[in-house]
């Protein structure tokens, strides 16, 4: 019996992990489809399609700090957001990662029993991420290749979505969030990281550089010269200067996707500090003005990071 016959259960009813239909793809789309399931089937739309493309080409992010599963588990717990997430993601949690790339977070939260579906457009993400599953044997996750667009999962089915810098990738962030809503369980946390329109302000300028010098743009930004690995800064500068598709968001514009599917706001980070307190406790929904929004295109982190904020809410 196949691995994922034992998951079967949360997926639509068509859905029916012994046909070969999901697994035998090998002359379209190669061989990891023995061990991954494809769902698909079609061709991606312009967007979808570029984005697999490029992903295909930057694993993102990728395993060369990672010898073994204790420094991948270092590496997770070094970063207060991932430690948060660890800590406050109950024992048996059903989880999905949408756009989980090399699925090193998926990997990471795979202890405690939880169930991880971790679900990606490009192959050769999934192929690092479950290479590194089988050669440590991480029974409970599941890497597979879906379109947010269109997600064989039954609704209601999940008790957490993570989504981190991807939605901004997808040619409708906030339908992409519909979909995500659906699967989510009432009662579920759903977290989603997004680029902020004014925090990427300089990553913007830096785009335009280099669309003129190349990747020489990485000796006028400050992240990439810290990045010791060869392969890790290439990844980093070709994820930032020169991606085929991202979009800008603030958290006002969240806050209606919130409101408009019945999820409840729980926390915006950088707005509410996570070495203060916990990712999934109840804030105030703060009110943000259009000074705030412009103030981060000249907040240090922003500008080191790419620009990023971090929602959560819980579905009604
Ligand atoms: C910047 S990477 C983020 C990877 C990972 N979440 C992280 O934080 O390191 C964006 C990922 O989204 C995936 N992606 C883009 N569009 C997608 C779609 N329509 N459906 C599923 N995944 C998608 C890409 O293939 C890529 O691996």
């Amino acid at each position: 019996m196949n691995r994922y016959k034992l998951i079967e259960k949360n997926f639509d009813s068509s859905i029916n992990f012994e046909s070969e239909d999901i697994f035998n793809n090998k002359k379209k789309v190669g061989k990891i489809f023995d061990v991954i399931p494809n769902f698909v089937k079609e061709d991606l739309d312009e967007i979808t399609g570029k984005m697999a493309d490029f992903y295909n080409d930057v694993q993102f992010p990728n395993y060369d700090d990672c010898e073994d599963y204790s420094s991948l588990y270092d590496k997770g717990i070094k970063n207060i957001f991932t430690k948060r997430l660890d800590e406050e993601l109950g024992y048996g949690t059903k989880i999905l990662e949408l756009g989980c790339g090399t699925g090193q977070l998926s990997l990471f939260l795979s202890r405690s029993n939880r169930e991880i579906f971790a679900v990606d457009i490009s192959n050769a993400s999934l192929k690092l991420g479950e290479d590194f599953r089988e050669k440590y044997q991480i029974k409970n996750t599941y890497f597979m290749k879906m379109d947010v667009f269109d997600l064989k999962f039954k609704q209601n089915n999940f008790d957490c979505i993570i989504s981190n810098g991807v939605l901004h990738h997808t040619k409708n962030a906030e339908e992409a969030f519909k979909c995500l809503v659906k699967v989510l369980q009432p009662g579920g946390i759903i977290i989603i990281g997004l680029y902020h329109k004014y925090g990427r302000l300089f990553t913007r300028f830096k785009q335009k550089l280099a669309n003129i010098i190349g990747n020489k743009i990485a000796y006028l930004d400050r992240t990439s010269r810290k990045i010791k690995s060869r392969d890790k800064r290439r990844a980093w500068v070709k994820d930032q200067f020169m991606n085929p598709h991202e979009t800008l968001h603030t958290p006002n514009q969240v806050f209606d996707w919130f409101s408009s599917n019945n999820v409840e706001f729980l926390n915006l980070i950088p707005h509410y500090d996570l070495n203060k307190d916990r990712l999934f406790s109840k804030k105030e929904k703060p009110n943000i003005s259009i000074i705030d929004d412009l103030l981060m295109a000249f907040d240090s982190t922003q500008i080191q990071e790419g620009g990023f904020f971090v929602m959560v809410g819980m579905k009604r």
